[in-house]
């Protein structure tokens, strides 16, 4: 793989060619901005970053089009943050446009990419740039469980005072306040988490993972972009060295955990075909009472989407 396309320049996607640049993996990553000059600039300061920290990776920012052809691998963060006192959902009548007509740009001038959504609400926009691309379920999904795991993995290391390196959890359904973090599958160094911290403390680090979005839009006044950038980048390095790591990512569900037909965070294995094999954890009452809870708020926004009527 040797080609990946940024779309959207702003915070998050800058940051997701910055860090894949520094991973050196891939031969050429484009910045794509409808402020073309934006593009170039934070491409260049980044290339000057090069010599500096000794990567090899090219960069190109542009306006065009033409420049993203044929990419292995396209990320679209382009279309507007919230700010405080919105939600994710609240982005929709923008997002979706925009999102809609990126997704049938690249597809003019790449065969068959693999497309990272970045974009909120990140589900429906997942499902907006499948629908919009006619590509395979495989080879469309969306970042937001690598970030909300990361939060909640953040937070536990701060109070356990241990490093984060240590600590693997799962979290799975909508990037939104109904995510179902899944303290049963945490674990420190391999001991389970619950032997190492008071229910009451996990229940309240559990909270402020579903609202962690939140927190940073209050902070800063507009929604967050290191990890959120990071996460995006460790995708694209799963599948172009095709690791087969396992994230939860958005994906189509077709049957799994009892839904269908809908975009949702689960754990899946990343290689150089995209996704391939989505895993089917054994959910008790209460976690897949959540899971279908958090489906049922998707589906909603969903149904926003299809009635605008988006061509
Ligand atoms: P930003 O405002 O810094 O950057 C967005 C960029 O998109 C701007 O530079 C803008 O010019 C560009 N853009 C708008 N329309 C475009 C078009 N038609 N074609 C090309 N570029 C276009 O916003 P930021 O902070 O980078 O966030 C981007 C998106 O990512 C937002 O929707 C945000 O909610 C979402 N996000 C999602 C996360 C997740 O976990 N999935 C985490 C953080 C942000
Ligand atoms: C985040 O979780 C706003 O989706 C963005 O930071």
């Amino acid at each position: 793989m040797s080609k990946v396309t940024v779309v959207g320049a702003g915070n998050v996607g800058a940051t997701v060619a910055n860090v894949l640049a520094h991973k050196d993996i891939v031969r050429e990553v484009v910045l794509l901005d409808i402020k073309g000059d934006l593009a170039r600039g934070k491409s260049l300061d980044t290339w000057q970053q090069a010599p500096i920290d000794h990567f090899s990776t090219r960069l190109t920012g542009t306006d065009d089009y033409k420049d993203s052809a044929n990419s292995d691998i396209v990320v679209i963060t382009a279309g507007i943050p919230r700010k405080p006192g919105m939600s994710r959902d609240d982005l929709i009548s923008t997002n979706a446009k925009i999102v809609t007509s990126v997704t049938k740009s690249i597809m003019e001038h790449s065969d068959n990419p693999i497309i990272i959504l970045v974009s909120n609400p990140l589900d429906v926009m997942t499902y907006a740039a499948h629908k919009a691309s006619g590509l395979s379920k495989e080879r469309v999904f969306g970042m937001a469980g690598i970030l909300d795991t990361a939060r909640y993995r953040a937070f536990l290391a701060t109070a356990l005072d241990v490093s984060p390196k240590d600590i693997q959890a799962v979290l799975m359904g909508g990037h939104g306040d109904t995510m179902v973090p899944l303290p049963r599958y945490t674990t420190v160094a391999g001991i389970p988490v619950t032997e190492l911290i008071a229910e009451d403390a996990l229940t309240a680090i559990v909270e402020r993972t579903k609202k962690g979005g939140g927190e940073l839009v209050k902070l800063m006044g507009t929604s967050a972009w290191y990890a959120p950038g990071a996460a995006a980048a460790q995708m694209v390095a799963s599948i172009v060295r095709d690791e087969n790591r396992i994230f939860p990512c958005c994906s189509l569900l077709t049957g799994q955990y009892g839904l269908n037909d809908i975009f949702l965070g689960v754990p899946v294995k990343l290689g150089k075909a995209g996704i391939v094999q989505t895993l089917e954890l054994k959910l008790n009452k209460d976690e897949q009472a959540l899971l279908h809870t958090s489906a049922s708020h998707v589906r909603e926004v969903i149904g926003t989407f299809e009635g605008m009527s988006i061509a």
